[in-house]
């Protein structure tokens, strides 16, 4: 039997992290088998990549950063991803292919063909049953995240980025949600983490019944 396979997208601080640890929670309360898991970082390999590229001062190649994206990705599907969907798993996970689409395509500026290709390798054509986008003004994501870093969370590479590129990512994200709108949901992620975990569950229930 093959599980179903869940994702959630967005720019950082968008509340990703915090909302997939309460879905789990709730759906594991109610008998199903999840596994919770996220890109880059989903496997041992993964997570060395992640501080090799990710956690470094030195300058990455857009080129080498894109690639890097792909090789966690693919380890991730082939050696977690995969064997759990065939175990009839719910996997949940945070960032997905979208993200490089997000990222680095919107983002970084690779064309929309080379950023297909790679996902085409990364993947084998793994694709989310349903993915949902936490959309939030880049200013509000971003007051979270420089509140998560003074309570200790290490930044990375990325969370330096401008607030045009974050932009960018946002309104990439948007666009690809509106041209699969079977398989996106778009959450409004401003509210309280309460108000956000309703919404959260309202579509997963939709989904799963
Ligand atoms: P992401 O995984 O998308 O980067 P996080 O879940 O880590 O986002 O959330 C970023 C920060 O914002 C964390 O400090 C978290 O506690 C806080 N946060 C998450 N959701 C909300 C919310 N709805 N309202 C206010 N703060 C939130
Ligand atoms: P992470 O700390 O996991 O994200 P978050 O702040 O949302 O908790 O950092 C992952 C970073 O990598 C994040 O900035 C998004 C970026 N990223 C890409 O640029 N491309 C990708 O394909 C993926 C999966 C992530």
């Amino acid at each position: 039997m093959r599980g179903k396979f869940i994702t959630f997208e967005g720019i950082d601080g968008s509340g990703k992290s915090t909302q997939l640890r309460m879905l789990a929670s709730e759906l594991r309360l109610r008998g199903f088998d999840v596994l919770t898991t996220c890109e880059p970082g989903g496997t041992p390999l993964g997570r060395r990549l992640r501080e090799t590229f990710l956690e470094t001062e030195e300058t990455v190649a857009p080129l080498a950063e894109l690639l890097l994206f792909a090789a966690d990705r693919a380890q991730h599907v082939n050696f977690l991803i995969k064997p759990a969907l065939e175990n009839g798993k719910i996997v949940v996970s945070d960032r997905y292919a979208d993200a490089t689409a997000a990222y680095q395509g919107a983002g970084r500026g690779f064309d929309e063909e080379t950023i297909k290709q790679v996902i085409r390798l990364a993947t084998g054509g793994l694709k989310p049953d349903l993915t949902l986008f936490f959309d939030l003004p880049v200013a509000v994501a971003a007051s979270r995240t420089t509140s998560r870093s003074n309570d200790g969370e290490k930044k990375n590479r990325m969370d330096s980025e401008t607030f045009e590129f974050y932009e960018r990512v946002r309104a990439s994200y948007l666009k690809i949600a509106a041209e699969e709108p079977e398989r996106f949901r778009v959450v409004d992620a401003s509210g309280s983490i309460d108000e956000v975990k309703a919404k959260v569950l309202q579509v997963i229930k939709a989904f799963l019944d």
